[in-house]
Parts: C-alpha cells; sequence; structure tokens
C-alpha cells in the first residue's frame, strides 16, 4: 500500500489521537487535516515535563476538536472512544531517565493510562482500531545488530519494561477481545514540533537546540555509539499504514532508520548545518551510564515486506528541515 492509497482509508473516518499535543502525535494531526475530510480529536493531558505543547496544533485548532485531560480517567475515555473508527495511541511518559527517578509516575501513564483506554475500548467500542506507538528501547542491550522483532527483549530501564507491558496489554485485547491493535516500536524520532527545552528526552533534539544556539554539544564519552533515527514525516506514514492494513492487526512491527550515523557524526553534522558550535566531549554523568546500550539499530525488514514502508527521508533533508522549523519557531520551543 502506498501513502496515495491509505489516504482513502481516512476519508469520512473519525480518529482519535491520544499525546495528540505532543511531537508525533501533533504531526500526525496535521496529516489527517491535510488529508481531509476526517475528523480529529486530540486528548492530551499537558503532563509536566513531557512534549505537550499547545503551539504543536496553532494553525490547525479549529479543525481539531481538543480535550485536555488525561487518559487515566474512566470517564473520560468512555465517552471518547465510542464512534471513534481509530485510535492513535501516543500518550506516554517517553523520557527513559525520569522513569528511573519517578518510576511510579511512568507506570500510571505507561500501563494504568493503557489498560484505562483498553477498557473503554472493551466496554464501548470493540470495533475500534488501535496503533500503539511503543520503543525499540524494550530489547535492550543488543545482542545481534540490526535489531529484529525476534531479538531477545529485555528492557534496561523503568520506561521500557512498562511500555513492554503495555504493547502486551494491547496484544492481549486483540486475542482474548479481538480489538484489532498493532504495535510499532520507534527508534529515535526527530523532526519538527519536538520537546527542546530540556534534555530529557534523548540526545537528538537536545542536541539540535545546542547547534542552533551556536553552544558546545556535549557528547558523553566519544561518542561513537552508532544510532539509526527517523525523520517524523516517515513516522506519520508507518503510523497511517498501520492503521489501515488489514495484515498489521495483532501484530509488532519495528521501525527503522536507512543511515547508520555515530553520535560524534550525527553532531559534526549538525554543526555543518547550522555553522554553529563545536563538539565538547565530557564523561557520561552517573545516571546515564547503566542505562545506556551502545550501538543500537532497528531492521525495519518486517515493515517493508508486509506493509511497504521504508524511510523516506535523509538524515541531511531531515535536520535541515527540522533546523528550519525551529529558527522560525524558537520562541515556542525554548521555554
Ligand atoms: N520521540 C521518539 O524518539 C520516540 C521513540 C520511541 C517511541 N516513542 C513513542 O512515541 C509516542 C509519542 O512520543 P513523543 O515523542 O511524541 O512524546 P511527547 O512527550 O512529545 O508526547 C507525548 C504526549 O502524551 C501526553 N500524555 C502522556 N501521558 C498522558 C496521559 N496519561 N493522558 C493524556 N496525555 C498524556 C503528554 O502530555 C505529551 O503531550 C510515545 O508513545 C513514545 O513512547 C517516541
Amino acid at each position: 500500500m502506498t501513502s496515495s492509497n491509505y489516504f482513502n482509508e481516512y476519508k469520512g473516518r473519525s480518529i482519535l489521537i491520544t499525546g495528540g499535543l505532543g511531537f508525533i502525535g501533533s504531526n500526525l494531526a496535521h496529516r489527517l487535516i491535510q488529508i481531509g475530510d476526517v475528523e480529529v480529536t486530540i486528548i492530551d493531558g499537558l503532563l509536566p515535563g513531557q512534549g505537550g505543547n499547545r503551539f504543536n496544533i496553532h494553525n490547525i485548532e479549529d479543525r481539531v476538536r481538543l480535550l485536555i485531560a488525561d487518559i487515566n480517567s474512566d470517564y473520560v475515555v468512555n465517552h471518547l472512544v465510542g464512534g471513534v473508527d481509530y485510535i492513535f495511541n501516543l500518550a506516554s511518559s517517553v523520557s527513559h531517565l525520569d522513569s528511573m527517578l519517578y518510576p511510579h509516575q511512568d507506570l500510571q501513564s505507561n500501563c494504568a493510562a493503557q489498560l484505562t483506554l483498553l477498557e473503554a475500548c472493551r466496554h464501548s467500542n470493540p470495533q475500534v482500531k488501535i496503533i500503539y506507538t511503543s520503543t525499540r528501547q524494550v530489547y535492550g542491550r543488543p545482542v545481534y545488530l540490526p535489531l529484529d522483532e525476534r531479538h531477545p527483549l529485555s528492557p534496561p530501564d523503568i520506561n521500557g519494561i512498562n511500555k513492554l507491558t503495555a504493547e502486551y496489554y494491547h496484544l492481549l485485547y486483540h486475542r482474548v477481545y479481538g480489538i484489532r491493535t498493532a504495535c510499532l516500536r520507534l527508534t529515535n524520532t526527530y523532526g519538527p514540533r519536538q520537546l527542546l527545552h530540556h534534555n530529557r528526552q534523548g540526545f537528538i533534539p537536545w542536541f539540535i537546540r545546542q547547534a542552533i544556539d551556536g553552544e558546545a554539544i556535549e557528547l558523553f564519552g566519544e561518542g561513537k555509539q552508532r544510532r539509526d533515527m527517523n525523520f517524523v514525516d516517515d513516522v506519520v506514514d508507518a503510523l497511517l499504514l498501520a492503521g489501515a492494513s488489514k495484515d498489521a492487526e495483532g501484530e509488532i512491527f519495528n521501525l527503522g532508520g536507512s543511515e547508520i550515523i555515530s553520535v560524534s557524526e550525527f553532531a559534526q553534522k549538525l554543526i555543518s548545518l547550522t555553522e554553529r558550535g563545536q563538539v565538547h566531549n565530557i564523561p557520561f554523568p552517573p545516571e546515564n551510564q547503566p542505562i545506556d546500550i551502545g550501538n543500537v539499530y532497528s531492521s525495519y525488514q518486517k515493515i517493508e515486506s508486509m506493509l511497504g514502508w521504508q524511510p523516506q527521508t535523509s538524515i541531511h533533508k531531515g535536520l535541515s528541515d527540522t533546523i528550519n522549523f525551529y529558527q522560525k519557531n524558537r520562541a515556542h520551543y525554548w521555554k
């Protein structure tokens, strides 16, 4: 299936995006509005320290229904899920570091809230299709590379454990109750509308900010860890393809990048694109070292062969567009 024919699947449909004021959810909302003839509802709790940002939808706000609420409320989600055709379930605490500092908060957002949503669907809308965004962090330190979906699971932190649990919930509700669910395990994702006001959501957005500011980009160790990454538009494509495909139901798919790049090469690329900044090597902070997983990148062969997805955007093009976006909209992301 190509993007031109998945568009038709969404026309005239009602779609709920949980976490839709966040980075990936808001980019998805923009794409759906572009498709047209789609009823989009966003629920987002604007949880402190997360990527929720009202500016992310400022130019489509009159075309989406917005509810500021936590999905961990039976009352709220029971009213919301009835009559919806698709749920893109992106509401989540995403910081691996924060999950180690505040484990109960991560548990609430990534497990309890997910069960609340699934229970509401079981009672009020078992016909709905749900796409859940998980993370490749569920694999932990790689035994082999690239990571495929058969790689052993050994999450290195609380967030990875809770995301894996939520995957199992989604797949269980498919097997036992027939709710059409699918899980995507995302790799590092970057692009416009990402949180940039602290450095606890991964190195990519923070490096982008430091490079734009012309500051020293701090590399932990020598920055030799090799990573893949996806531009957010490609991730939105994967979400919509999975939503539109019957073959995706009950399945887990990795996403991944086609270019593997070291953290240090990534920093150098940013410096050359912004023509600012420099690299500064510092020792690993004690809170990061134990949850760092070294070289890691994913195979996207399964989603490519089953759904026809592959990333389209080069790192060079994706980063140029991203830098351009933040240079124009700096005031809304530099808080
Ligand atoms: N960004 C990445 O690199 C990446 C990598 C792997 C997986 N993912 C997954 O993709 C999804 C989206 O991530 P993102 O980068 O857009 O994060 P984000 O922080 O930008 O957005 C998440 C949004 O969810 C909201 N939220 C959290 N808990 C909620 C709750 N209980 N009720 C209502 N709203 C709630 C937050 O307020 C926030 O707006 C998450 O499931 C994340 O685990 C992202």
